[in-house]
């Protein structure tokens, strides 16, 4: 269960071949700040020992997709560089409440939403493209990203109880559109 409210659509997928070279390093980068999330929410939730547990994990998993990519890009002779970022990590952060436990509660769900999307457009990708080597990365990719997700919406019940949890996920869901592979990077 990802808590998405919309699929990506066949319209975002129909300028994936067009756009590969620019959806792979959307991608890196939202591997990057995938980690860096997981190091922020360690600094920010230091005593929660659960929390900095699986962070540490995440942490360490997203460093590794990272790396995935940046191979991937050389090898296909695509160069990393900065991307203009996109308003969607922004929007969704706009909706991260001030004061404890609530701001808690909500950096987690958003870093969980934004798990979600990656998983379900692995997913959608992995169908799509006509390319054995990236199918089997998307492919290897999912799996990771939803079992992230659930550990954010599983950590956000630290600070609140299930239904305040689940009712906030549903008030706070994204749709996520756009060029990008991640709308986040
Ligand atoms: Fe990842
Ligand atoms: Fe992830």
């Amino acid at each position: 269960m990802l808590h998405l409210q919309s699929t990506t659509s066949d319209r975002w997928l129909q300028q994936v071949d067009s756009a590969l070279p620019d959806i792979l390093i959307d991608h890196a980068h939202c591997e990057k700040k995938a980690a860096g999330t997981a190091l922020n929410l360690i600094f920010a939730y230091v005593e929660d020992v659960e929390l900095c547990r699986e962070m540490t994990l995440i942490v360490n998993e997203e460093l590794e997709h990272f790396h995935m990519v940046l191979k991937l890009l050389e090898k296909r002779g695509i160069r990393f560089r900065r991307l203009k970022p996109s308003s969607y990590g922004r929007r969704l952060n706009d909706l991260v409440r001030t004061g404890e436990p609530h701001r808690a509660v909500d950096r987690l769900l958003v870093a969980g939403l934004i798990e979600a999307r990656s998983c379900e457009r692995f997913h959608v990708l992995a169908e799509y493209v006509n390319d054995p080597e990236l199918a089997e990365f998307y492919h290897s990719l999912f799996e990771s990203e939803a079992r992230h997700h659930t550990t954010y919406t599983r950590l956000a019940r630290h600070f609140a109880n299930d239904e305040e949890v689940m009712a906030r996920l549903d008030g706070g869901r994204n749709t996520g559109a756009g060029r990008r592979f991640c709308p986040d990077a």
